[in-house]
């Protein structure tokens, strides 16, 4: 029986790709990818969490239609989006044999999407891959945009590219097993949609959040689906982030009415998220921070843009303020 599915399209030209969501789509996921590729063969890199829950599902789907492949699980965590662990992977991929034409299959969340996505934008020149995201925050975020990097001792995210996957394939079914500290940490993306601009969305949240939360399954099929269709909007408007269109997916923190903040800090902590220095763990002081934020990558012209909301629904960005005022109003939040 075929999966009800949900089809969104990333609009960029030549490169533009399907996004497939569907619950039960592991199970087809061979249908999807046939197509696209030029012998009947591909490669799945993945990590142990994910291998063990998911690895052989994925190889009956593709065995079905008759594709052979070969696999690479990586050690799950943070760690593995390395200068090792991009070694360890492209040397793999060329010992694989992989041809350019191949379509690389990444099984996992946002740090294989990521490691994967930056390997082939690089080996041999250049190969296609496909993102089969099985966290929330992959699903919701990193899986559609085509940002890819890894980790260096000098900071997150500092060495990468810019490589669109061919495929997106979402399957929600693939959240019963995440853990639930995982789960919010997806859920904070979904929200983020409605802050930006997007009251109506973030108001479904406050309703619907903690059923998404507890498993319900359309609750978390409708946030997917609205979440990826802002995020591939955003991503077609301005892919490479020149305008401050796509940095708006940056934001995290909000300058609005009283009303509007207190309302936010309520549903975040209603779903037991982080929504103050505090109950993030964080208690360096607003200095401290400031600093810190100097390095990020975003820093331009020795001005960081901040992603600010003047109420829910209408974040914007600035570099109007200097890193003493965030420093000061960091202090502020603590106090
Ligand atoms: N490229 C982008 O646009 C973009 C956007 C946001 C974040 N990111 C990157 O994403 C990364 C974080 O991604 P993440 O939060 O998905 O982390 P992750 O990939 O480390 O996954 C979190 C944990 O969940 C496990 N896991 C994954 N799927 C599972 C499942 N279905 N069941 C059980 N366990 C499962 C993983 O093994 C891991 O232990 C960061 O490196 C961040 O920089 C990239």
């Amino acid at each position: 029986m075929e999966t009800a599915m949900t089809r969104l399209t990333v609009e960029l030209g030549a490169r533009s790709y399907p996004i497939l969501i569907g619950e039960g789509l592991l199970d087809e996921l061979g249908a999807h990818v046939a197509p696209l590729l030029k012998r009947p063969r591909t490669m799945i890199v993945t990590d142990t969490h994910v291998a063990d829950a998911y690895l052989a599902k994925v190889g009956a789907a593709l065995g079905a239609e008759g594709i052979s492949f070969s696999s690479l699980v990586l050690p799950a965590g943070e760690a593995t989006k390395s200068w090792e662990g991009l070694a360890r992977l492209t040397e793999w991929l060329i010992g694989e044999g992989v041809e350019r034409s191949d379509h690389v299959i990444a099984l996992g969340g946002g740090v294989i999407g990521d490691l994967v996505g930056f390997a082939c934008s690089i080996v041999k020149r250049g190969c296609a891959f496909i993102q089969v995201p099985t966290t929330l925050l992959a699903q919701v975020d990193s899986s559609v945009g085509g940002k890819t990097a890894i980790n260096v001792p000098a900071g997150k995210n500092l060495i990468g590219a810019f490589h669109q996957p061919a495929l997106v394939v979402i399957d929600p079914a693939t959240l019963t097993t995440l853990p639930r500290r995982e789960l919010g940490a997806g859920y904070a993306e979904v929200v983020k949609y409605g802050l930006i601009d997007d009251a109506d969305f973030f108001a479904w949240c406050e309703a619907n959040g903690a059923a998404l939360l507890a498993g319900d399954a359309a609750a978390r099929a409708y946030a997917i689906a609205h979440s990826v269709a802002a995020k591939a909007r955003i991503v077609a408007a301005d892919e490479r982030e020149t305008q401050d269109i796509r940095a708006l997916l940056n934001l995290g923190h909000g300058l609005c009415s009283a009303a509007d903040a207190e309302r936010v800090r309520a549903h975040l902590a209603s779903v037991d998220l982080p929504h103050s220095l505090a109950s993030a763990g964080i208690n360096a002081g607003g200095a401290a921070l400031a600093a810190h934020m100097a390095h990020d990558k975003k820093v331009r012209g020795g001005k960081l843009p901040l992603i600010l909301t003047r109420g829910i629904g209408q974040s914007f960005v600035t570099d109007e303020y200097g890193l003493d005022s965030v420093a000061d109003f960091l202090d502020a939040q603590a106090g």
